[in-house]
């Protein structure tokens, strides 16, 4: 019996159409962070557990449930998926020294792993473009990360997006504000979900952070993070938002926002969009001060942000053409006849020296049917050599969209002729 292989639940593959338009989005991302001075780094998808459970939090969901996590056969360490990049990033950027001197602005892009339920934009291998910005003490590069997103949903088109910000403040007010949290969640005990009765003692703030209905008049009603900043703080809030104001760059501020990640402080913000259903925010990321220090680094500031592609190329795309291949080539090289075929296969290699896609036709079969396949890659032009070209000394360039007549061309004469029709003032 024959066993049916399939790929893992919640983990997808790009299929080629799928797959180009990934590309273009990464061209259009790389341009765009190069344009704001950021240099690109890259971190093994596999890291030592402690990484994660240190970095991101023992009591979060993320460490408490949803990583791939093994021991190594070889020598029993335990091993872990990256369910996210930030962890990643500094623990590279404290092991090379990196910011010794000069502060980074670093970003990064690939998979990451999460053990979540799959959903419309929720997998479990997914994919992020990650932002980093180390050794920066003001709130003018938090400012810089919002408004460099905002720039690249206007490049992208993207509409119905919101931006939700908040601040956490810093790890003195958080614990104060916790202990009165607790305080107030241990007198609602009783009325607490599930989860609520769990996080109570282990992460509170993440009470706050319930969608659960019946839990929403606990949440509205207790101690906000917010009346608990200090003086620096809310002046280093004020001076995010000044720079966002002065950028035009709408906001809200949602006093709720906690991120599920304990890395964070002072500013915080989501991206979300109404358009993708549960799985609304699109990116997201705040300022994480303590985190350098707490992977065992010397203490240095930071902030950064991650979007998630799968969740933008939804949104993307939705604007977008979907029927038109990208990446057609400008030539298709069809042949027939045994002294055709190497004439042919010179000719493709020449139109490629001279900057060309080309695809020559392999796997035989009549003129008929290559031309059917000419057509059918999208290509602007096909290339006909057959026994008569041979002979001739020619090929036969022929336009396969638009109207055009056939013509016989020298092999010398066939760059200049194709790059006038494709680029020229006649180009079709
Ligand atoms: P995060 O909020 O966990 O933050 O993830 C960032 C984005 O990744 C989310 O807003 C979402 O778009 C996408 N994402 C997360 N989980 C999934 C999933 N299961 N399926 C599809 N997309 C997903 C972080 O990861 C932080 N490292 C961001 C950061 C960078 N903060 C500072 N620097």
């Amino acid at each position: 019996m024959s066993i049916k292989l399939q790929g893992l639940r919640g983990m997808n593959d790009l299929l080629p159409d799928e797959a180009e338009r990934w590309e273009a989005f990464e061209a259009i991302v790389r341009d765009w962070l190069k344009s704001y001075g950021y240099r690109p780094i890259r971190t093994p998808i596999l890291e030592s557990t402690k990484l994660f459970s240190r970095g991101v939090g023992e009591h979060t969901d993320i460490v408490e449930k949803e990583m791939y996590s093994f021991e190594d056969r070889l020598n029993g360490e335990q091993l872990t998926l990256r369910p996210e990049g930030t962890a990643s990033c500094v623990r590279s950027v404290i092991e090379h020294n990196l910011i010794f001197q000069n502060p980074q602005r670093l970003y990064y892009s690939g998979p990451m792993f999460r053990h979540e339920r799959p959903q419309k934009g929720r997998y479990r291998q997914f994919h992020q473009v990650g932002v980093e910005a180390l050794g920066f003490t003001g709130p003018d590069i938090d400012a810089e990360h919002i408004v460099m997103c905002r720039r690249l949903w206007d490049d992208l088109g993207l509409e119905d997006i919101e931006l939700e910000l908040n601040s956490l403040g810093d790890a003195e007010e958080r614990a104060a504000h916790r202990g009165e949290l607790i305080a107030y969640l241990q007198a609602h005990e009783s009325e607490l979900d599930e989860d609520g009765k769990r996080r109570l003692h282990t992460n509170p703030l993440r009470v706050l952070d319930s969608k659960n209905p019946a839990m929403q008049g606990i949440v509205e009603a207790a101690p906000k993070l917010m009346d608990f900043l200090g003086e620096e703080s809310l002046k280093h809030f004020e001076a995010v938002q000044f720079l966002l104001r002065e950028a035009a760059v709408p906001y809200r501020i949602n006093p709720r926002l906690v991120r599920g990640l304990d890395y964070y402080n002072r500013t915080v913000f989501e991206w979300t969009t109404s358009r993708l259903g549960a799985q609304a925010t699109f990116c997201a990321g705040g300022r994480y001060d303590g985190l350098v220090a707490q992977l065992g680094g010397k203490p240095a500031p930071a902030c950064g942000f991650a979007m998630g592609m799968e969740r933008i190329m939804l949104l993307w795309l939705e604007g977008q053409d979907t029927d038109v291949p990208l990446n057609s080539p400008d030539v298709y090289v069809v042949h027939q006849g045994e002294a055709a075929q190497p004439f042919a296969f010179r000719v493709a290699e020449q139109l490629r020296s001279a900057g060309f896609a080309v695809v020559f036709h392999c796997g035989g079969g009549s003129f008929k049917s290559q031309m059917k396949k000419a057509d059918g890659s999208g290509a602007a032009y096909a290339v006909i050599v057959g026994d008569n070209e041979v002979a001739a000394g020619v090929v036969a360039l022929k336009p396969l969209r638009g109207d055009g007549e056939q013509q016989a061309v020298t092999p010398e004469a066939l760059t200049e002729l194709l790059a006038d029709r494709l680029y020229g003032d006649s180009a079709v």
